[in-house]
């Protein structure tokens, strides 16, 4: 028997805990309303043009960085949506979803001893990317109920060694929007501290009630230290094709294109294809898309209110967050069991979005990305959860 240790960076993370409440979900026919994919089909003219792709024999390696007819389109929309002029030769990557982009990142901006710092509640995967690339993270709170955070708590967690922030707007799992003074306020510290944005912004266009999403690279002096990270996962309703992007400043990219190269050669190439048509769709299809989620969030906000879990409203992405102290759980893991397997509906434990597991054992989260025969379903399941709560 193989008696060495795994690698200690291994050690040091779990699972997926979001990944595991799917596989939860199948084992228990419960509905899954816990990982944030659509379970509805993606618009026809992106799956024609992906066959179309393949039928041309677009099957080998694209360019390590990305597809040309991809890397256009990319720079067409940044143009149209944000504003700014990108060049495809040196300031974008292509990746295998933004899960890729933002490892890909870390590796290429990290050395050892840097600091990075996190909003918390956070996407659960920032965690152990910062533990793959060897950064030390530093969690900032944004605190309800609008999930703000205390100005002088982040000025606080800036120093030396710190060499980037990551900012999730809008955010997963609270739907926060981060606002322009907001951005401002960080991109400010990012400049007195010689520290880059890093950008998650894959719910870019999944924003509700006249709410702005609003970039970082866009503000006074932000351009030259913002690396963007998206892709067409959520935007098109794909998250299996696993296309991803990034934009960055050149000598950065450069970094960047050496770790994906070696990490994945490229994204899928037939799928670049198909992703340079959906990056050129007109803007009807951004507002209905914004619409539509708008209308099944409001769908979900009172089924869960209907059912006593206290829904927090969300500005954007495709999350709820419910507080569930007043059920007397000894925690959100426990609850989340007890749904999955008592009621039948999947969710996210809130402890997987904080580094302290306590900090999040009042909190659940729900995803509404689901048809509406999905909703209706999940719907006549919560209405039995009191019931089944008095009598547990
Ligand atoms: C904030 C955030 N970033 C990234 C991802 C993953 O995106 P991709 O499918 O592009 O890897 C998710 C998926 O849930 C997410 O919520």
């Amino acid at each position: 028997m193989f008696k060495k240790p795994i690698s200690h960076k291994a050690a040091q993370f779990t699972e997926s805990v979001i990944r595991e409440m799917t596989r939860l979900a199948m084992e228990h026919n419960a509905i899954n309303l816990s990982q944030g994919f659509p379970d509805f089909a993606a618009p026809d003219v992106l799956k024609k043009a992906a066959a179309d792709a393949i039928f041309a024999d677009v099957n080998q390696y694209a360019i390590t960085w990305g597809a040309k007819n991809f890397r256009d389109a990319l720079v067409y929309k940044t143009k149209k949506y944000l504003g700014i002029d990108i060049d495809p030769e040196r300031e974008i990557t292509v990746s295998c979803g933004s899960t890729e982009a933002m490892i890909d990142v870390l590796l290429a901006v990290i050395n050892g001893g840097d600091e990075v710092i996190v909003f918390e509640p956070f996407y659960e995967n920032y965690g152990p990317d910062a533990i793959i690339s060897g950064a030390t993270p530093r969690y900032v709170q944004l605190r309800r109920p609008d999930w703000s955070f205390d100005e002088k708590e982040l000025a606080a967690a800036f120093n030396n060694k710190t060499k980037a922030i990551i900012i999730n707007t809008p955010n997963n799992p609270t739907g926060k929007v981060f606002s322009r003074e907001e951005l401002r306020v960080i991109g400010n510290l990012c400049q007195k501290w010689d520290v880059l944005a890093i950008t998650d912004e894959i719910y870019e266009h999944i924003i509700y009630d006249g709410a702005q999403h609003v970039s970082p690279i866009t503000l006074d002096g932000m351009r030259e230290r913002t690396i963007v990270v998206n892709g067409m996962s959520k935007t098109y309703s794909v998250t299996g094709w696993r296309v991803g992007y990034i934009i960055a400043p050149p000598g950065i990219t450069g970094a960047i294109r050496k770790m994906h190269d070696f990490v994945t050669v490229g994204a899928p190439a037939p799928l670049q294809e198909a992703g340079a048509v959906a990056l050129r769709l007109p803007d009807t299809y951004y507002i209905d898309l914004a619409s539509h989620y708008q209308q099944r969030r409001d769908r979900l906000m009172k089924m869960l209110g209907e059912a006593g879990l206290n829904p927090m409203l969300p500005k954007g992405a495709y999350y709820i967050m419910c507080d569930i102290a007043k059920w007397g759980y000894p925690n959100d893991v426990e609850f989340t069991k007890f749904m999955v397997k008592e009621v039948g509906v999947a969710t996210v434990p809130g402890s997987s979005f904080f580094s302290d597991p306590a900090a999040g054992k009042d909190i659940i989260r729900f995803t509404f990305c689901k048809k509406e025969e999905t909703l209706r379903a999940a719907e006549e399941r919560l209405r039995k959860l009191q019931i089944v709560l008095a009598q547990s």
